[in-house]
C-alpha cells in the first residue's frame, strides 16, 4: 500500500534536503546517504496534511518544516541502529550508517543532522519569527530528555526489565516526533488554539498507533519488505506491544486508535481540508512497511 500524496511530499522534501546539503565533505556525504535513502516520509506527510488546515502558512514554510522533521527522524534512526543501541546493520534497504562508514562517523552524522534540522527552521525565509520560536521550542522538547531521548532510554532499560510501561515508551520514543509533526504548522499562531488541541490529541494517538504497527510488522513481515531487520526486537529482548498484548490485540489497539483519530478529525474539521490527514491516519496502521 502506498499513497501518492506521500510520494509528492517525499519529492519536495528530498529536493529541499538535496539543496540544503551539498556533498561538500565526508560528513555531508554520510548525512545525504541516510537522509536521501528510500523512506516513507510519513512525518513530512503529516506536516503537509496538517498544514493544509492553516491558510496562513506558505508551501515553502511547510517544505522547510517537513525537511527538518525528516532530518531529525533520520538522525534518530542512525543513533538507534548503533552497536550500543539496537545494533542493526540494515536501514532503509541499505547498510546502516555505522556499517557503511564507521561508528564514530555515524555518531557525528546523527549529531550534524540534528543541528541542521534546527538551523533549517531558523533560517527559513517564509516561517515567521513567532512560528520559528514556537517550532524550535516544540521540536527540542519533543526530541530531548522529556521526549524521544527519554523514550529511547526507557526502551533500553526495558531490555533488562528495569522499565515496564510499554505505552509510555512508544508515546515518547516515536510518538513525540509524530505529534510535533502534526502540530508544528499551527504553532506560534494564537488564533488556532482549538484546532491545535485536537491536532495534538490526534498526534499523540497516531504516534502510539504507528509504533504499535512497527512492532507488529517486525514479527509479520520480512527484512526485504521492511528495509531493516525483522529480528531486532527479538535479538535485543525488547519490550514490545506484540510480546505484551499479542499480535492480534496489538493490531486491534492500533486500529482503534486510528479510528478514534479519524472520527475526531471528521467532527472537528471540514472534510475536504482534512482529507489527506484522514488518509494518513488510515495508512499509518494499514501499511506493510
Ligand atoms: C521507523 O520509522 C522507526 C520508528 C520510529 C518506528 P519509519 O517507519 O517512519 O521509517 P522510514 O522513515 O520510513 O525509514
Ligand atoms: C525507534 O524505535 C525509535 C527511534 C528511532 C526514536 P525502533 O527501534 O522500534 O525502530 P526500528 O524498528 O529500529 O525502526
Ligand atoms: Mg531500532
Ligand atoms: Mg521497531
Amino acid at each position: 500500500m502506498s499513497l501518492s500524496f506521500l510520494s509528492e511530499c517525499k519529492e519536495k522534501v528530498f529536493n529541499r534536503i538535496d539543496a540544503l546539503l551539498p556533498d561538500t565533505n565526508k560528513i555531508a556525504s554520510s548525512m545525504r546517504y541516510s537522509a536521501l535513502a528510500d523512506s516513507k516520509c510519513i512525518r513530512a506527510g503529516l506536516i503537509f496534511a496538517s498544514g493544509n488546515l492553516n491558510k496562513e502558512i506558505s508551501n515553502s514554510a511547510l517544505i522547510d518544516m517537513a525537511a527538518s522533521i525528516e532530518l531529525m527522524h533520520t538522525y534518530s534512526l542512525i543513533h538507534d541502529d548503533l552497536p550500543s543501541m539496537d545494533n542493526d546493520e540494515m536501514r532503509r534497504g541499505q547498510a546502516s550508517s555505522h556499517v557503511k562508514f564507521n561508528e564514530a562517523t555515524a555518531i557525528l552524522t546523527g549529531d550534524a543532522l540534528q543541528a541542521l534540522a534546527y538551523e533549517n527552521i531558523v533560517s527559513s525565509p517564509e516561517i515567521t519569527q513567532s512560528q520559528k520560536i514556537a517550532s524550535i521550542k516544540a521540536l527540542s522538547n519533543a526530541c530531548g530528555h522529556e521526549g524521544m531521548i527519554l523514550g529511547q532510554q526507557y526502551d533500553l532499560d526495558a531490555e533488562n526489565n528495569d522499565y515496564k510501561d510499554i505505552k509510555k515508551i512508544h508515546e515518547l520514543k516515536t510518538g513525540r516526533l509524530i505529534r510535533v509533526a502534526i502540530t508544528m504548522p499551527h504553532l506560534g499562531n494564537n488564533n488556532q488554539k482549538n484546532q491545535l488541541e485536537v491536532l495534538d490529541e490526534v498526534g499523540k494517538d497516531l504516534g502510539l498507533a504507528f509504533q504499535i504497527i512497527d512492532d507488529v510488522l517486525e514479527v509479520s513481515s520480512d527484512s526485504g519488505t521492511l528495509g531493516k531487520s525483522n529480528q531486532s526486537d527479538l535479538m535485543n529482548s525488547k519490550l514490545t506491544y506484540v510480546n505484551t498484548f499479542g499480535k492480534q490485540e496489538s493490531i486491534d489497539q492500533a486500529h482503534a486508535l486510528s479510528n478514534a483519530c479519524i472520527s475526531k478529525l471528521e467532527d472537528s474539521f471540514n472534510k475536504n481540508e482534512v482529507a489527506e490527514l484522514l488518509k494518513l491516519a488510515k495508512f499509518m496502521v494499514e501499511r506493510n512497511s
